[in-house]
């Protein structure tokens, strides 16, 4: 969800304003998600990377995601949608993981969709903190070495209950992935376009999906195989 800072800077706005619009749209995506049955919606909210912003920004930002939890959970969780956070929240405050476990702990049976927000997430983190576990696995000889291949190591990330990412939105201009979800991602469909979050509409957002709908995901396969089946 990027663009925010310069969306408000185009409106000569603080950054602050920016991403509270951002938090408007946000609530404009999911509920179209969840009305097109999209099953899985994972949002980048906040980076490994965010937290060497201004320290005034990083705790605006998260001053945010408690208030737009609170606003927003009852919603959510009558249009029956799990939510769920991924990221290091060790280095969150109290309060905002209280708000995050009650979130969880409300929305745990939901099945419409799931809503994954990553929050003080990045890719590489998940990867390390996945490597760790199989690592102390192995040390516990609870597993072998050589049985490690990528479905044993997949079990250890975050989502492993999921699947993996099959569409990838990136809104703002930049043509880089910025270490969000990268295993998981491997073969998922990449989409970039220049408008900024707050701009990003349910009709830009259709508009994604529709070229997504006209990709040909071969997974290493030929065409040829892939239309045969
Ligand atoms: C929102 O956009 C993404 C967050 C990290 C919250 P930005 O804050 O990165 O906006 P730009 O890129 O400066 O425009
Ligand atoms: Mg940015």
């Amino acid at each position: 969800m990027d663009g925010n800072g310069r969306w408000a800077k185009q409106k000569k706005k603080p950054r602050t304003f920016g991403h509270q619009a951002g938090s408007r749209l946000l609530h404009a995506i999911v509920e179209e998600s969840n009305n097109l049955g999209v099953r899985v919606l994972t949002v980048f909210a906040f980076s490994s990377e965010n937290w060497k912003r201004p320290e005034q920004e990083s705790s605006f930002l998260m001053g945010l995601f408690i208030k737009v939890m609170q606003r927003e959970i009852n919603e959510l969780h009558s249009n029956h949608i799990q939510v769920r956070f991924i990221g290091d929240r060790s280095v969150l405050s109290e309060t905002l993981q209280q708000v995050i476990r009650n979130a969880e702990d409300l929305t745990s049976e939901n099945q419409k969709m799931v809503l994954q927000i990553a929050l003080s997430y990045s890719g590489q983190w998940d990867i390390a903190t996945a490597a760790r576990s199989v690592a102390a696995k192995v040390a516990g000889g609870e597993l072998a070495a050589a049985d490690i291949d990528e479905q044993q190591f997949a079990a250890e990330l975050s989502f492993a209950d999921l699947p993996d990412v099959d569409f990838f939105i990136r809104t703002g201009g930049e043509l880089r992935i910025s270490n969000f979800i990268l295993w998981q991602a491997a073969y998922a469909e990449l989409y970039f376009t220049d408008v900024l979050w707050p701009d990003f509409s349910v009709a830009e957002y259709r508009k994604a999906l529709q070229e997504y709908a006209l990709r040909q995901r071969r997974f290493g396969r030929t065409g040829e195989q892939v239309s045969a089946s």
